[in-house]
């Protein structure tokens, strides 16, 4: 085997969830932006974002979104909605990529909007996954880097709804991991997941129960709120941004 090289990719893009976030602009009406720089942890969600994109400006005003995942069947109207933006007019560095400005992002990539429960901006229907989200933190990323080529941000989200299509669940709570089968994008390049090539996780022995104790009895839910109070004590982590 030949060793392994040094090198320097313009971007680090090694394969995440596509999805398309829904915000509201100043005047109500519903922005909508392709994305995948997002992990999860928990019930709480990070995203990184271009800081002069619409989103960012929509989701710093009014606090929510929501998370709509992509599965194959969204990626034409992923694609009609790449390299357009919400935001007028369109940020330089967009201009030159070719962007253009859509206001009704919705109609140009012929998708239709649900009500929410908890959140203003709409559900996207035709994805297979809704997660409504309130906005916790925002903060710059990058920003004494030199290969970050414009400004950047994350945005920490507190999932507080969650929407799925039934044939995705194995049981009421319990997604079917086999069933579902995210859009990725790695590299620019847009992908499926295809069948299993690991056949066995060990992360997947037990009981899913055991990851959601605010489900639990009394006696465990409290054991559990205990527990986290004394593990939030030992190992919880400071803002490093703060002011000591
Ligand atoms: C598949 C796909 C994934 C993308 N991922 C991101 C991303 O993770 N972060 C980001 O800032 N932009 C991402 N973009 C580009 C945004 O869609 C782009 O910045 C867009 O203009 C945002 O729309 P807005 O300005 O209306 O918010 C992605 C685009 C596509 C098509």
């Amino acid at each position: 085997m030949e060793p392994h090289r040094v090198f320097e990719p313009a971007i680090h893009y090694w394969g995440t969830p596509v999805v398309l976030l829904s915000t509201r602009n100043e005047d109500g009406s519903t922005n909508l932006a392709p994305m995948s720089s997002i992990w999860w942890l928990g019930w709480s969600a990070m995203l990184g974002l271009d800081a002069t994109s619409k989103t960012v400006e929509n989701l710093r005003r009014d606090r929510e979104c929501v998370i709509n995942l992509c599965d194959a069947g969204c990626a034409d109207a992923v694609n009609l909605l790449a390299r357009t933006t919400g935001s007028d007019p369109v940020p330089l560095h967009k201009r030159a990529l070719g962007y253009t400005h859509v206001s009704d992002k919705l109609g140009h990539a012929g998708l239709t909007a649900l009500p929410a429960l908890d959140v203003a901006p709409p559900r996207i229907e035709e994805c297979p996954v809704h997660l409504e989200a309130v906005v916790q933190a925002v903060r710059p990323v990058g920003r004494d880097d030199p290969r970050m080529a414009v400004p950047a941000c994350s945005v920490e989200v507190h999932l507080v709804r969650a929407h799925v299509r039934p044939e995705l669940l194995a049981s009421c709570d319990r997604v079917n991991a086999e069933a579902w089968s995210p859009l990725l994008m790695s590299f620019r390049s847009l992908f499926t997941l295809g069948a299993l090539a690991v056949p066995q996780s060990r992360l997947a022995h037990g009981s899913e129960a055991r990851y959601a104790p605010w489900k639990s009895g009394l006696v465990r839910r409290t054991a559990a709120a205990l527990l986290g109070r004394v593990a939030e004590h030992r190992y919880g982590v400071p803002d490093e941004r703060e002011e000591p």
